[in-house]
């Protein structure tokens, strides 16, 4: 990572050339990586004079997603100046995992949000980066149901159609029927509404879109989604996946960490594993793709193992 960080300035200092005011702490690490030759003339240049009404905050350029690491950076360090960095997503403050190097600010974050970073310079003077987007890197699935034409009232699902949906899908329901023209796609009882748009009839060539949010909730009997306009007893299956912690820990963690029963990482946290994941702890990085979900599951075995 620290080869990464001086890999940073070197491209820094081969766009934008020689401008003045670059602090002898950055030739320093120009020195570091033993690359002179990027930036020759700057090597003899040292001013030692703080300009603290120059600082400020350099954010990343482009595009900015969850599961990678963002950088800030000072963008006119002063030699003895001290920095004090904190960050929010979307207002909170413990969303997202931070290394603070000094001039150079590293947040990762999982969840995706509005994120600001906050430094303050000697104790006392602070500045704030421009709020950035964060997207989602995670690729959503979309999973789409369509009602034939002329479908009407016969049997166009049944028990075979079974539907699985991850949660964070998004479910898409199409009526191209127009025989009948309100089917209405409901679940028994007092349905989630994320499961189903009750009261919304699909005329032809009309689909409802929605979010699962939530695994399936047995006691609901929310999985079995109705269309109320054919009849009763034909029905289709929602499945929304339950996340498998345990087999999530056989496949990625116990060929290192041995099997969950008598595993050394017993009782470790979701957030000690994201961290190690962050900060590649032997080499971890390849699991770097696990959701927060996946990473949760897995924790809630170590725990209750
Ligand atoms: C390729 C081997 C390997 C795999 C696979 C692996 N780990 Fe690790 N993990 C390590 C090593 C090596 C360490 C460093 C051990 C240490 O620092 O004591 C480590 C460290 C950790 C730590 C930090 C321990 C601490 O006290 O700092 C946690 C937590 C952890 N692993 C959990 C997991 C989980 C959960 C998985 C599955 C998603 C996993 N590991 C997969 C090799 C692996």
């Amino acid at each position: 990572m620290f080869k990464n960080f001086l890999m940073f300035f070197i491209v820094i200092f081969s766009l934008s050339g020689c401008e003045n005011g670059f602090e002898p702490a950055e030739v320093a690490s120009e020195n570091i990586a033993g690359d002179d030759s990027l930036n020759p003339t700057t090597t003899t240049t040292v001013t030692t004079t703080t300009q603290p009404d120059s600082s400020g905050i350099e954010p990343p350029q482009g595009d900015q997603y969850t599961l990678q690491d963002i950088y800030f950076k000072v963008t006119n360090p002063g030699v003895n100046d001290t920095y004090q960095w904190s960050h929010s997503l979307s207002g909170e403050t413990d969303q997202c995992i931070t290394q603070d190097m000094g001039e150079v600010f590293e947040v990762f974050c999982r969840k995706a949000g509005v994120l600001t970073v906050k430094l303050t310079i000697n104790g006392s003077i602070e500045y704030s980066s421009v709020p950035i987007q964060l997207q989602s890197s995670i690729e959503k699935g979309e999973v789409e149901f369509v009602i034939k034409e002329g479908t009407s009232n016969g049997p166009w699902n049944s028990l075979a159609k079974m539907i699985t949906i991850r949660v964070g899908d998004t479910f898409v329901v199409t009526s191209e029927d127009s025989t009948r023209d309100n089917h209405c796609m409901h679940t028994s009882g007092n349905a989630p509404t994320e499961h189903c748009p009750i009261g919304a009839p699909l005329s032809k060539g009309e689909s409802h879109s929605f979010e699962v949010l939530n695994e399936h909730d047995s006691s609901m009997n929310p999985e079995k989604v109705y269309d109320h306009f054919v009849d009763s007893s034909a029905t289709f299956f929602v499945k929304s996946v339950a996340l498998d912690g345990e087999q999530l820990y056989a496949n990625n963690c116990s060929s290192c960490h041995g099997a969950l029963t008598s595993s050394e990482m017993k009782n470790k946290m979701a957030w000690q594993i994201q961290d190690a994941i962050f900060r590649n702890k032997g080499n971890m990085r390849d699991y770097i793709g696990l959701t927060e979900e996946e990473v949760g599951a897995i924790a809630r075995e170590l725990q209750s193992n």
